[in-house]
């Protein structure tokens, strides 16, 4: 129960609602609005900034003060002393796993990459030409018809199992969508490697020679893969959480994040700020894009720059710039024209009053794209290694709201069309 109460006078009602206060392990406090709707009252908040859709362990996001914990770890740790697969299983699990978790979790993972094999027929139903994101959405989603009859996702075993499942398929199912765009045969992966460097063997090897991936790359994309793992209620995971709330298969579900990161505002902003950097071309136009993003009249924005909660800096942006640098250095570009344009715009960017202002500052997608086209990964691929990396929080998420008793989300509107009138005698 709570001691804090919010009370409410709202003109026209004669009564003062008096409204419960909860306060979470940290962070802000929360008014339980639920007793409005008896009063005949709705809140508003249209892109639910001020609104707490949901408790939650799982994730904590500090924006002003930059801060970004995943079941209490900071990230920054995470990313120097773990790897994707030991934070997968803390974002699932709710602690880090002991060697002997570790080394079961890894073998499940392992031993539930393959995909049906008529998923690769599935595939062949899409034109070579069609977007990456939009064939993973497909056949993720057709994951649900192969675990569907036997699957009681109010069984906590059950859910732990389709959550390895989809963990362990994505990579595979990623580089299948890469290979159908090229007219490759797809690779199988490999039990002995690794979650990167098999995806990156499956995205680049043939059946024609050996492959072995460069241990730096797979290192480094593994990272990436961590620091994209969770994010709190963004977008995508909002959605999932409201496709899970009516009891669908979580493949479906999982598909249907898959579709809400797609967008630009989202996670296809890295596949957007290569789009962006390679438009600028040039260090010399750099001032002519800023002036576009500051120009009202002109829909440009800067791609990677801004965030819906970061006002202060994102955390994960500054772990990847590092790793940026160390990438390109070891593979000899750190003159890559994209890296110097990017770093030149971001030095502009954030010396300028409407970005300061306005709190505007890199955020995870401003350079992942370009260790990504460093890795030699397509930038039509981008939104799909977020997708990868985003997966074990969207099953988290999936997994801890059926936890717990729950009811299907069904936000209501303010109303401001026609009201009645009758049909034309
Ligand atoms: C992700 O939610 C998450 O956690 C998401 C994510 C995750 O891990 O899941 O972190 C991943 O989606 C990162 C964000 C990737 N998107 C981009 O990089 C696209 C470019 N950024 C913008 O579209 C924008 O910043 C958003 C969508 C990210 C945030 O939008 P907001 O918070 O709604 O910002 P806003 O529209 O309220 O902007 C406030 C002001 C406006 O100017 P004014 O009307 O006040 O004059 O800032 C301006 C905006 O025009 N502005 C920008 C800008 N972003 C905001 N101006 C130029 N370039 C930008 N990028």
């Amino acid at each position: 129960m709570s001691d804090k109460m919010a009370r409410l006078k709202i003109d026209g009602i004669e009564e003062e609602i008096v409204l419960p206060v909860y306060s979470g392990s940290t962070g802000p406090v929360v008014i339980d609005i639920r007793k409005l709707v008896n009063e005949g009252v709705f809140t508003y908040d249209p892109g639910f900034l001020s609104t707490a859709s949901c408790e939650s362990e799982i994730t904590y996001i500090d924006g002003e003060a930059g801060v970004l914990l995943h079941r209490g770890y900071p990230i920054e740790q995470l990313a120097e002393k773990s790897n994707f697969l030991e934070t997968s299983y803390l974002l699932l699990n709710g602690e880090l796993p002991s060697p002997e978790e570790m080394n079961d979790f890894e073998n499940s993972i392992r031993y539930h990459t393959m995909v049906d094999e008529s998923i690769h027929q599935f595939l062949l139903g899409f034109p070579r030409t069609a977007h990456p994101m939009a064939m993973l959405c497909g056949v993720v989603s057709a994951l649900s018809a192969f675990y569907h009859d036997d699957l009681d996702i109010e069984k906590d075993d059950h859910r732990l199992l389709a959550a390895h499942r989809v963990i362990a398929k994505m990579p595979t199912l990623a580089a299948m969508c890469y290979k159908h765009g090229i007219g490759q045969p797809s690779m199988y992966p490999l039990n002995p490697l690794g979650l990167a460097e098999n995806f990156l063997r499956m995205m680049f090897g043939t059946p024609c020679e050996e492959y072995k991936a460069s241990p730096i790359l797979a290192n480094a994309l593994d990272t990436l893969f961590l620091l994209h793992a969770d994010h709190e209620q963004n977008a995508s995971t909002s959605t999932v959480r409201l496709a899970s709330s009516s009891g669908s298969n979580p493949y479906a579900c999982i598909a249907s994040g898959i579709a809400a990161l797609w967008g630009p505002a989202h996670g296809g902003a890295n596949e957007a700020v290569l789009d962006m950097l390679g438009e600028i071309g040039d260090e010399s136009r750099i001032s002519e894009f800023i002036g576009r993003a500051k120009d009202k009249h002109d829909p440009f924005r800067l791609m990677g720059f801004g965030h819906r909660v970061y006002k202060n800096y994102d955390p994960r942006a500054t772990v990847i710039r590092g790793i940026c640098d160390e990438v390109l250095d070891e593979l000899g570009v750190g003159n890559d024209p994209l890296f110097r344009i990017a770093k030149r715009l971001e030095k502009i960017a954030l010396e300028d009053d409407y970005f300061i202002e306005r709190k505007l500052f890199p955020n995870v997608d401003f350079y992942s794209g370009i260790i990504l086209k460093a890795i030699g990964i397509p930038t039509s691929m981008f939104t799909v290694i977020f997708a990868m990396g985003r997966t074990p929080g969207w099953i988290a998420h999936w997994h801890e709201m059926l936890s717990e008793p729950y009811r299907i989300g069904r936000p209501r509107q303010l109303y401001t069309g026609k009201t009645h009138r009758d049909y034309p005698a």
